[in-house]
């Protein structure tokens, strides 16, 4: 049993949940389909290690990271599931992807004559991603590009493409026109890849575009954000299970009188005597500042609305719609949980919950449920 006596948050991460998400998308798609896990930004905030090893428990096939150093970092305790940089392959780290059995996702022209430069040296036929871009102009293999390639096939020869992949810009908005342009423009190359090389896998949905259509599931889903509870399609109930907990300790109750101001900019003003709560989190916890008089955290599932700035350290909240019993000093305030999901909190404060879960504070304790 771990200690939290002395802890000012708890965040409590359960992975039963994430197995149950996992779940949930093998149940959706075919059994030819694999899941892999996108573990990049630590897990997004969740805990790198502990979500990696969940998954490989689970039988996930393979990760994707942003980093190679997040790659490093998962080798020093995984020698064997494969894993992707989505980041690309950086200049000059050619032979650490290749000495630690990395892969790199090729997104440019340039990225694949290095890695195939590499191949040859070593007469060793290395797996690679390539990355085609179908409408997010941010990384991957133009179109042209890519449709070129499929008739310079000299400029492939000695690399193994394992995987051809591109990545959805909107699928997270039900019915956007360009999910469904970019998906046709996906199976129009892929096919042509597939022409020249009958293995290779085709990968484009993440969470969101893993629920829109079967049709984009393909031979390999990678999803990030539903993994860790995030709702993939926003205009419905969450399909999946939460993940994250948080709940911080209450450092101060105080009566504030009519008239009054709280916190830095004196940013609200009583206009009645109110009791309030000074509880132990901040933006340097991942509290973010445009939660200042935004949203709620949660007493037993009653609301107490967040007032004035949110500070490095503290935040202060109204407990005077409180029925009942009222929180008293060391009392712990329910951030994420039952009453509040990362949708929610990320929605009050005008962002989006991948934020909230990447901005997740390091002083809170962490259970691993
Ligand atoms: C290329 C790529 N694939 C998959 C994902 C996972 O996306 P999501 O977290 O929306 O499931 C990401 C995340 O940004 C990504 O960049």
């Amino acid at each position: 049993m771990q200690d939290f006596s002395q802890a000012s948050g708890v965040l409590s991460i359960n992975l039963n949940n994430l197995e149950e998400n996992y779940k949930i998308f093998q149940d959706k798609i075919s059994a030819s389909c694999a899941v892999a896990g996108v573990v990049k930004a630590n897990a997004y905030g969740l805990g790198f290690q502990p979500v990696v090893e969940k998954l490989t428990e689970l039988g996930c096939p393979q990760f994707f990271v942003a980093t190679l150093e997040e790659a490093l970092q998962l080798r020093e305790f995984n020698k064997k599931t494969p894993v992707a940089v989505l980041g690309g392959l950086y200049h000059g780290s050619e032979n650490d992807y290749a000495a630690q059995n990395i892969t790199p996702v090729l997104n440019s022209i340039n990225d694949l004559n290095r890695w195939q430069n590499l191949c040859l040296n070593k007469d060793k036929a290395l797996s690679a991603i390539l990355h085609v871009d179908t409408a997010m102009n941010r990384l991957g293999l133009s179109m042209d590009e890519a449709d070129n390639l499929t008739s310079n096939l000299d400029q492939l020869n000695g690399v193994n493409v394992q995987i051809i992949m591109t990545h959805f810009a909107c699928a997270d908005e039900k019915d956007h026109p360009l999910t469904q342009i970019q998906a046709d423009r996906f199976a129009a190359i892929a096919a042509q890849f597939e022409t020249v090389f009958p293995n290779v896998q085709k990968s484009l949905a993440n969470s969101s575009g893993l629920f829109r259509s079967n049709d984009y599931h393909h031979d390999m889903v990678r999803p990030g954000y539903a993994l860790y509870g995030g709702n993939p399609t926003p205009e419905t109930d969450n399909p999946m299970q939460r993940v994250v907990d948080l709940a911080v300790r209450v450092l101060q109750i105080r009566d504030c009188k009519k008239g009054e101001t709280i916190g830095y900019g004196a940013g609200h003003k009583f206009t009645q005597d109110t009791k309030t709560a000074t509880i132990a989190l901040g933006y340097a916890d991942g509290f973010l500042r445009t939660h200042s008089g935004n949203g709620q955290l949660y007493w037993q599932g009653q609301a107490c609305p967040v007032l004035g700035r949110v500070s490095m350290d503290a935040v202060t909240i109204d407990l005077s719609r409180i029925d009942g019993a009222q929180p008293v000093q060391g009392d712990m305030i329910e951030i994420l949980g039952p009453n509040q999901s990362v949708d929610d909190i990320a929605h009050a404060a005008g962002t989006i919950g991948y934020e909230i879960l990447t901005s997740l504070g390091t002083r809170y304790k962490r259970e691993y449920v």
